[in-house]
């Protein structure tokens, strides 16, 4: 789907996961969302932050599971997800603290397999996500799944490709303390989820986006999957789609 502007499909994306947690509340069940971090969800954030501050949309039935943070990563770091979903969102609403799950980039190396395990169970126990909200790297990642991630693959540590790196590394003041690996959700949870939105905005994104929606389904594109989703939707401005 495309919009005239970031602005305006953030609104609309916001609608759709309100009106869910709406319902969910309505049922008294909880409302799983995943949630992602990077520039392009933040508008996303914005507009649910002034749903709750004017409208009264609450998010106590919500549970959420962030994709991915970066490891070795400190949650108070600058640059850490858990900083990043406290300053853009959970701080400005009513969130529970502990239905928040972000994975923990302190865990030590041994720790790493099953805490994955258990993050995954944990969204199995809730009965899987509702909506799983995505970012899409320049390579056509979505959430650390690099290319050659596997259409299968579970939650895990993985290296990050040198051009997420480069990417990343105006953040981290330079390559060389740029994190070298990060924990991600694998493409078989985000498959699973029930509804799947990807946001894509500005010209930077045009050719992965013309490769994950029109070029072949490869795991060299781990975001060209979602073609195989029944309920995916690319959400884009028009500078995004602009080679579609
Ligand atoms: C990081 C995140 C991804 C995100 C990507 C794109 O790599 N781990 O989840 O999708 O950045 O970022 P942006 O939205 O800033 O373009």
């Amino acid at each position: 789907v495309v919009f005239e502007n970031s602005a305006t499909a953030s609104k609309a994306v916001a609608k759709e996961i309100a009106d869910l947690i709406r319902v969910k509340q309505a049922q008294k069940q909880p409302c799983i969302l995943g949630l992602a971090t990077g520039s392009s969800p933040k508008g996303l954030y914005v507009e649910l932050v002034r749903l709750h501050k004017e409208e009264g949309l609450s998010f106590r039935n919500v549970v959420s599971f962030n994709l991915d943070e970066y490891y070795p990563m400190e949650p108070d770091s600058v640059n850490s997800y858990v900083r990043f979903m406290k300053e853009h969102l959970f701080n400005h609403i009513d969130i529970l603290p502990e239905n928040c799950h972000i994975p923990d980039g302190l865990l030590s190396k041994e720790g790493i397999a099953d805490f994955c395990d258990q993050y995954e169970s944990k969204i199995e126990s809730l009965g899987g996500i509702d909506i799983q909200i995505l970012g899409i790297g320049g390579n056509g990642h979505i959430g650390f799944n690099e290319s050659g991630s596997l259409q299968n693959s579970r939650t895990r540590l993985v290296a990050l490709d040198h051009i997420t790196r480069v990417a990343a590394s105006g953040d981290f003041s330079g390559l060389e303390n740029t994190p070298r690996t990060a924990i991600t959700v694998g493409v078989k949870k985000i498959m699973e989820a029930k509804r799947v939105i990807l946001l894509a905005w500005g010209e930077r994104k045009a050719n992965i986006i013309k490769a994950s929606t029109e070029g072949e389904v490869t795991s060299r594109v781990p975001a060209s999957f979602l073609q195989e989703h029944n309920n995916a939707t690319f959400i884009l401005d028009k500078a995004a789609a602009s080679k579609l």
